[in-house]
């Protein structure tokens, strides 16, 4: 199969979180397949030409955006030996030192910079001549090229026997924007309405493309159930029931080429789940690099994350007040985000000195030492779609400990000290004293070094590969590109409802 992943971040190119991580594992994953696939993406100004190794192999391409006509050029790298990665290079939208932010708040024109991705995209693929089976979209920044692929390009031969899929990485974050944005997308009007584009008056990127889709998938079963409620659909609940016989959960997988402390160019000592001697080594080096005391008594917790409401980490700070005075516990983290709540763990590392290390930033390197360096993982998600760090955990011997949500409760499996079966712990509300009482109760777990090794060997031996995880896409893959061709061949030309009620609208350039 020809498929195009289109996709916002991937790693090592630029990085936010884990869509990063997905984004270079799936495709490669997929392409060790037989499949010939390829990563579409902007080219931030982080992504280096020289390191890269950057040519231009496309372009100047024209990308209609509102009443005229943006120019792009198409770049390429082949630094992922298995995948090809396109980029789509415009200096005004992408040459900026942030992915979506200037690291205080969102770009004020980040609607227009993704339409101008999603129809980018549609536009670079036939530049290339790259006519995909499959376009797999993955959040909102890529939302509207479902929505294209039925609509201004469905007659277009170069596309009209592919199918697209679109994965919801995260339902917290939507691209909802003001409604004069839509006329940039050249989409029909008739499709701004409650069964389109439209959400309370504004213009919706993840509901268009969720709706458009021939396939959704969610990146846990968990969270996929989750979406259907309006506690986590975040208003969107009714779209995914609406969709739910083409909706599904495929839980994401782990690169263990690069997360695997028996390989990890990053950690000071390498180990295994059969000597796991190595792992006293790291866990030193990480309490020198934090800045806090070498006690081999301590129990060693942290996290690396982004710091935001999703992730629960203003209510880790308020529970880590009464833990740190009333256990032998250091606490590190890793993280950028809320100022505010970055504060709240300054303050814990003003008043317990030696014991907590705070980093404020990102950083590739040093989020690999603490994931071989630490004792207990924290995760205390408000919600988690699926969660990489805590699967990243268990394979360095780093117990997570999180709440049960989404794909956090797909892969933790809660501790039993009797049948020693379990590989994490888990708590179900998010609160301070919930929090509080589970993490005293997994310090005990852990002073009983016995047991503890039967955990963390439980955990190392967890083993979740995108070679395991890509074999579902590709079945899902093959059932909508069965399904669609079957329609497309039976369909009857003319007869469209899907470009709303103003029917056809040709563009010009891409007729
Ligand atoms: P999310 O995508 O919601 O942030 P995931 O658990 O799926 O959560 O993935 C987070 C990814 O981002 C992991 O690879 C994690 O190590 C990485 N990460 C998060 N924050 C940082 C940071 N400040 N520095 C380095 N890596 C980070
Ligand atoms: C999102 C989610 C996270 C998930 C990641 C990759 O950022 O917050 O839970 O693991 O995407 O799918």
């Amino acid at each position: 199969m020809k498929i195009a992943f289109a996709t916002s971040e991937a790693y090592p190119f630029a990085k936010t979180g884990g869509l990063a991580d997905v984004s270079s594992a799936l495709p490669a994953a997929l392409a060790r397949r037989g499949h010939d696939v390829r990563i579409i993406m902007p080219r931030y100004y982080a992504v280096d030409r020289e390191r890269y190794g950057l040519r231009v192999v496309g372009g100047p391409l024209g990308v209609p955006l509102g009443g005229g006509e943006k120019w792009a050029a198409i770049l390429e790298s082949r630094h992922i030996p298995e995948v090809p990665v396109y980029f789509i290079e415009h200096e005004f939208y992408f040459g900026r030192d942030g992915l979506y932010d200037d690291g205080y708040s969102a770009y004020a024109d980040n609607a227009e910079r993704f339409i101008f991705f999603c129809r980018g995209v549609m536009q670079a693929l036939k530049d290339i001549g790259f006519a995909p089976d499959i376009i797999h979209c993955n959040d909102w920044q890529t939302g509207l090229i479902p929505v294209y692929h039925k609509t201004l390009y469905r007659d277009d031969p170069f596309f009209n026997r592919g199918s697209t899929v679109m994965t919801v990485h995260n339902a917290g974050y939507q691209g909802v924007f003001p409604a004069e944005n839509y006329r940039l997308t050249q989409l029909d009007p008739g499709l701004f309405t409650d069964n389109g584009l439209e959400f309370f008056n504004q213009m919706n990127f993840l509901k268009g493309g969720v709706l458009f889709a021939d396939a959704v998938t969610t990146v846990s079963r968990k969270y996929a159930d989750e979406l259907s409620t309006p506690e986590f659909g975040y208003d969107l609940a009714d779209v995914f029931q609406k969709v739910k016989g083409r909706f599904r959960g495929i839980t994401n997988g782990v690169d263990y080429s690069s997360w695997n402390p028996e390989t990890d160019p990053f950690i000071p000592a390498r180990y295994s789940r059969k000597t796991t001697d190595g792992k006293r080594a790291c866990r030193e080096a990480l309490q020198q690099t934090m800045g806090i005391d070498v006690d081999p008594a301590a129990v060693l917790a942290g996290t690396i994350s982004r710091v935001t409401y999703q992730k629960g980490m203003d209510v880790l700070a308020d529970a880590l007040r009464p833990l740190l005075a009333d256990e032998n516990l250091q606490f590190v983290l890793l993280g950028q985000g809320d100022e505010r709540i970055l504060d709240r763990f300054g303050e814990l590392k003003r008043l317990f000195p030696g014991r907590v290390g705070l980093f404020r930033g990102y950083d590739e390197r040093l989020s690999h030492l603490i994931e071989a360096g630490l004792d207990i993982y924290l995760m205390p998600s408000r919600y988690e779609p699926c969660g990489l760090n805590q699967m990243y955990s268990m394979r360095y011997g780093t117990i997570p400990v999180v709440r049960a949500t989404g794909g956090l409760d797909d892969t933790v499996i809660e501790w039993d000290d009797k049948s020693l079966r379990g590989n994490g712990f888990k708590f179900a509300e998010l609160t301070e004293k919930a929090l509080y009482e589970k993490i005293r109760y997994v310090i005990r777990c852990y002073h009983d070094t016995q047991s503890w090794k039967v955990l963390q060997r439980n955990a190392m031996e967890f083993s979740y590969s995108w070679s395991d995880a890509s074999v579902e896409y590709e079945r899902m893959y093959e059932v909508i590109l069965l399904a669609s061709r079957t329609r497309g061949e039976s369909r009857a030309p003319g007869n469209d409802h899907s470009r709303g009620s103003r029917g056809k609208k040709r563009v010009k350039s891409n007729a």
